[in-house]
C-alpha cells in the first residue's frame, strides 16, 4: 500500500494518534494555545467531531449494547465518518489555510481494525484510501504508551464517559499499540513517534518543536 498525494491547500493537516489515555486530548489542547499565541488560525477536531452525520454514526459504533459489531462493519462505519468529517470539517478549513489538528484519523483504523481485530492492515487501507481520496495529513504525531499507563489514567479521570473500546481487555489494548508500531514503520517520513510516559509539559515542549519545524517546512 502507497500514501496518497495531499491535494493543493492553503491550511496544513496535522494528525494525533495513540491509544486510550495516551495524552492526545491534553497535547493537542497545548499545542492549539501555542499556535493560537502565535497568531494562527486553528481549528481543532476529533473525528466526528461538528458533523451531525459523522456523530450519528460514531454513536452507532460506540454504543456499549452493539456486542455484536461485526468487524468489518466497524471498519466501514469508521470510514463513512472520517468522510463525512473530512468533508464538512477538515477540508473547509484547509481552503482557508487554517491548521488542522485532528484527535485520530486513518491511522486508528489501521492499528485498531487492521491490526488489533485482525482484519488486516491492507484491507482497512484500501476502504480508507476510497474515503480520504489523497487527503493524507502532512505530519501524525504517534504518542507511545504502555497500555496499562493509559488505561490507569483513564480509570484514575472520573469524569470521563467510559466507551465501548474502553472496556476491551488488556490484550486488545497491547494489540493496539503493537498495530500502531507496525503502522509507524511503514510511515517513517509522515509519522514521528513521541515517548507519552513524558511529563504533559515535556511531552508538549517536543510535539511543539516537531510541529515548528513542520510548519516552517511546508510555508
Ligand atoms: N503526559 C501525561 N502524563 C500523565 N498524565 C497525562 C499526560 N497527558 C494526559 N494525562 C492525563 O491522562 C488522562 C488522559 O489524557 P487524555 O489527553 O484525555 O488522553 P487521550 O485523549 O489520548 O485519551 C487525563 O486525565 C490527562 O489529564
Ligand atoms: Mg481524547
Amino acid at each position: 500500500m502507497r500514501e496518497g498525494e495531499t491535494p493543493v491547500s492553503k491550511g496544513t493537516f496535522i494528525t494525533f494518534e495513540g491509544g486510550e489515555g495516551s495524552g492526545k486530548t491534553t497535547l493537542i489542547g497545548g499545542l492549539a494555545d501555542r499556535l493560537q499565541q502565535a497568531g494562527y488560525d486553528v481549528v481543532t477536531t476529533r473525528e466526528p467531531g461538528g458533523s451531525p452525520i459523522a456523530e450519528s454514526i460514531r454513536a452507532v459504533i460506540l454504543e456499549r449494547n452493539h456486542t455484536a459489531m461485526d468487524g468489518r462493519t466497524e471498519a466501514l462505519l469508521y470510514a463513512a465518518a472520517r468522510r463525512q468529517h473530512l468533508v464538512e470539517v477538515v477540508l473547509p478549513a484547509l481552503a482557508r489555510g487554517a491548521i488542522v489538528l485532528c484527535d485520530r484519523f486513518i491511522d486508528s483504523s489501521l492499528a485498531y481494525q487492521g491490526y488489533a481485530r485482525g482484519l488486516g492492515m491492507d484491507e482497512v487501507w484500501e476502504i480508507n484510501r476510497f474515503a480520504v481520496e489523497g487527503c493524507m495529513p502532512a505530519m501524525t504525531l504517534y504518542l507511545d504508551l504502555e497500555p496499562e499507563a493509559g488505561l490507569a489514567r483513564i480509570r484514575a479521570d472520573a469524569g470521563r464517559e467510559v466507551n465501548r473500546l474502553d472496556l476491551e481487555g488488556l490484550a486488545f489494548h497491547r494489540k493496539v499499540r503493537d498495530g500502531y508500531r507496525e503502522v509507524a514503520r511503514r510511515y517513517p517520513e509522515r509519522i514521528v513517534t513521541l515517548d507519552a510516559m513524558q511529563a504533559p509539559d515535556d511531552l508538549l515542549r517536543e510535539a511543539w518543536l516537531h510541529l515548528a519545524a513542520k510548519l516552517n517546512e511546508t510555508k
